[in-house]
């Protein structure tokens, strides 16, 4: 089989690592992949984002199969596209990739079919919001940008002031472009965060083993959010009853609910969670895999993952048995200095070759690389996610950090915490 992985992060780079497994694929390309992820596919320089041409070029080199990684090609329809043209594609379609693409329908949805969330209101008209945060007694707050900001469209606001200011810089200063002319205003929740990502074909719902992300940028959950900085799987606090009931009370009725709605969900569905003092609650929903989750929880995967996408496009997903190792595993984040914010890209990278370090134990994905005159250097704000897996989460974490340790460049920013608190949660 021929196939092809849109997208060019250290997400795609473990998809790509685990069907690098499968027997069936005999030709596995990435568009637009990255310097790292060229050790393991042939990377096909289109950007994620240019549906048509991706859609276009499938076509004309006879894919078989393409899986469709990133938020802004689904909610753009690529999914679709490909089906037109007749090539089976994983990810769910324009219509139920809204589930991330507007925080307004996700939240509607949720209240409409009582699945368990923080309270809220949406507004569209600045005052009528700044009336709102005016009336509000409880601090803080949570302000959302409605549509897809890079991970970076929620502000917790500790008081009016801070409130007001955000929002005017929001609705009327254009701070998330369009994502914030609808804002979700919501109760601040409190409690462990747990990742729960599932694959479902639109009935059933199968979660893979739970996770932990690290989103602020410095150690002791300081500094500003990212995109992640470090993972760990599985997630501690996610006991089994934890597990059976979000199955009842999220999972299940999510994947309902978006079949009532007529926008059947097929792919993998994201689960945001927070485990509050009333139980779990839904943060958020993504329509995608998580980055850096999925560098965690698909090196446990024990079945063959083609295996398992291949049902899920199918609508058979209840005939596969879905199992996951039950050891640990942690993925520690390499970073450009100044990330979120301003950094420097092209410094050059040192310890790897092929993008792996020789003789490590540890899997180096890579997030942001490029080849400069033949070398590897930088090229994102998040550069490398290295990991280990282990019997114990601690044996896991070590590998990784003593792997990570072997790596450089000018800059580099890593948290030295991934998983610390996972590892008070054990003991
Ligand atoms: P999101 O982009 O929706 O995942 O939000 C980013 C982060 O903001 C989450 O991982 C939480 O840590 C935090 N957050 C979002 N919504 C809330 C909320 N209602 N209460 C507390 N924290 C929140
Ligand atoms: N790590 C969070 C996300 O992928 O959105």
């Amino acid at each position: 089989m021929k196939v092809l992985v849109v997208g060019g992060g250290g997400r795609e780079h473990a998809i790509i690592r685990k069907l690098k497994e499968t027997p069936k694929i005999t030709e596995l390309y990435a568009a637009p992949g990255n310097a790292g992820i060229g050790c393991d596919a042939a990377c096909v320089p289109i950007k994620a984002t240019d549906v048509e041409t991706i859609a276009a070029w499938a076509a004309e080199n006879r894919m078989d199969y393409v899986v469709v990684a990133p938020d802004d090609p689904l909610a753009m329809g690529l999914v679709d596209q490909l089906e037109e043209k007749g090539i089976p594609a994983f990810g769910p379609s324009k219509k139920a990739a809204i589930i991330e693409a507007s925080k307004a329908f996700s939240k509607d949805l949720m209240k409409k079919y009582h699945i368990p969330t923080a309270r809220y209101e949406t507004f569209t008209d600045v005052e009528m919001a700044k009336a709102y945060l005016n009336a509000c007694e409880i601090w803080p707050m949570v302000l959302k940008a409605d549509g897809l900001a890079l991970g970076k469209g929620v502000l917790i606001c500790q008081n009016r002031a801070e409130a007001l200011t955000a929002i005017e810089e929001m609705m009327v200063g254009g701070k998330f472009g369009a994502s914030g002319n609808t804002v979700v205003i919501e109760e601040f929740l409190t409690g462990p965060e747990v990742s729960v990502l599932s694959f479902t074909d639109g009935e059933t719902v199968v979660p893979m083993v739970s996770s932990m992300d690290h989103k602020r940028a410095l150690d002791g959950d300081k500094g500003l959010n990212t995109g992640g900085m470090g993972t760990v799987a599985p997630n501690p606090y996610y006991t089994p009853e934890i597990a059976q009931r979000c199955m009842e009370e999220i999972f299940l009725p999510t994947v309902k609910a978006m079949k009532a709605e007529g926008r059947p969900f097929k792919g993998c569905l994201y689960f945001g969670l927070m485990l509050t003092p009333d139980g779990p609650k839904v943060i958020e929903y993504n329509c995608r895999f998580g980055d850096p989750e999925t560098q965690v929880v698909l090196p446990l995967l024990e079945t063959d993952l083609l295996t398992v996408m291949e049902a899920v496009t199918q609508g058979r997903l209840k005939e596969i048995n879905v199992t996951f190792s039950p050891r640990h595993a942690a993925c520690v984040v390499l970073a450009s200095g100044g990330y979120p914010e301003h950094y420097e890209k092209g410094k050059p990278i040192t310890g790897l070759v092929n993008g792996q370090l020789p003789g490590g134990g540890a899997t180096v994905y890579h997030a942001g690389t490029a080849l400069k005159d033949g070398a590897l250097v930088t090229a994102g704000g998040r550069v490398l996610g290295v990991t280990a897996t282990g019997d114990t989460l601690k044996a896991a974490l070590d590998k990784a950090y003593e792997t990570a340790g072997q790596i450089s460049f000018e800059g580099l920013h890593k948290r030295a915490d991934i998983g610390a608190r996972a590892l008070s949660a054990k003991s």
